[in-house]
């Protein structure tokens, strides 16, 4: 089954309103509108940064998607901080990432939070790109396919195939993010693969097929090709590596 390849940028807590501008220019002078031919690519800058740097996109006619890096699953309310579906659609996101470790970790997210986010959008007719991954810990303890796969599987609960066929998961080894200790590309096609096997469990094989696994967690240019490469990884969901313009153009041609 070929997949279209997917390569993201996660921007975190990073850039103010004129470095995202900056950033988000200097992406689109270097980028060819053609390239997304053959490979998606997604920028998901801060929330208050996503209106500014679409319509930079935007007004250089460059199809570079942007996405939320969190979204509320209420449509609009008491809800103080946080950011509904309509309000993403408001400003042309395709997608929110949901789940993401750092969000688990911080604020507490649970893999019911995660379920509840990823019907939100769905319902607003947009997509997730779940994330999942295991500490060190409990790799170490070899408890890793078992606990992402729950993952998966309570992210995705309630979904029709056709639903989670819309949506992206993100697998990100916590030790792997942020520490420059990327995971070889035998273990993170190992997982994707576990991964593909759980989705082809719940929504059929036909489904999985389709469905694209991103990895995340110190991709860079340096292995970019060596974990493309691996049947199962479709794509980057990369930190770092993505503020960078250069860098991420480069992650992106790597898909081509
Ligand atoms: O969401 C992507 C992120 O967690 C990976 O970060 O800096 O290891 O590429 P980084």
């Amino acid at each position: 089954m070929a997949r279209k390849p997917l390569m993201a940028g996660n921007w975190k807590m990073n850039n103010t309103y004129a470095e995202a501008v900056v950033l988000a220019q200097t992406i689109s002078n270097n980028f060819d509108k053609h390239w997304t031919d053959s490979v998606d690519v997604l920028v998901c800058p801060p929330s208050i940064d996503l209106k500014p740097v679409n319509t930079v996109f935007e007004f250089d006619h460059q199809p570079i998607q942007i996405g939320a890096q969190n979204v509320y699953w209420e449509p609009k309310g008491a809800f103080t901080g946080e950011v509904s579906v309509p309000m993403l659609k408001d400003v042309h996101c395709t997608c929110s990432i949901v789940g993401h470790s750092e969000r688990r970790g911080y604020f507490g997210e649970t893999n019911e939070d995660v379920n509840r986010k990823v019907r939100a959008l769905l319902d607003g007719g947009l997509y997730a790109v779940a994330c999942v991954g295991e500490s060190l810990s409990v790799r170490d303890e070899g408890g890793a396919e078992e606990f992402v796969c729950a993952q998966v599987r309570a992210a995705f609960a309630g979904l029709e195939p056709e639903e989670a066929g819309k949506c992206v998961v993100a697998y990100e080894p916590i030790w792997a993010i942020g520490t420059g200790r990327t995971a070889t590309p035998e273990q993170a096609q190992d997982m994707c693969a576990a991964i593909r096997a759980t989705l082809a469990d719940m929504f059929g094989a036909e489904t999985a097929d389709e469905m694209r696994i991103l990895y995340g967690g110190s991709m860079n240019v340096g292995n970019v090709e060596q974990l493309l490469a691996q049947p199962d990884i479709d794509g980057g969901l990369v930190g770092g590596a993505s503020l960078k313009a250069d860098q991420f153009v480069q992650l992106v041609k790597a898909c081509l």
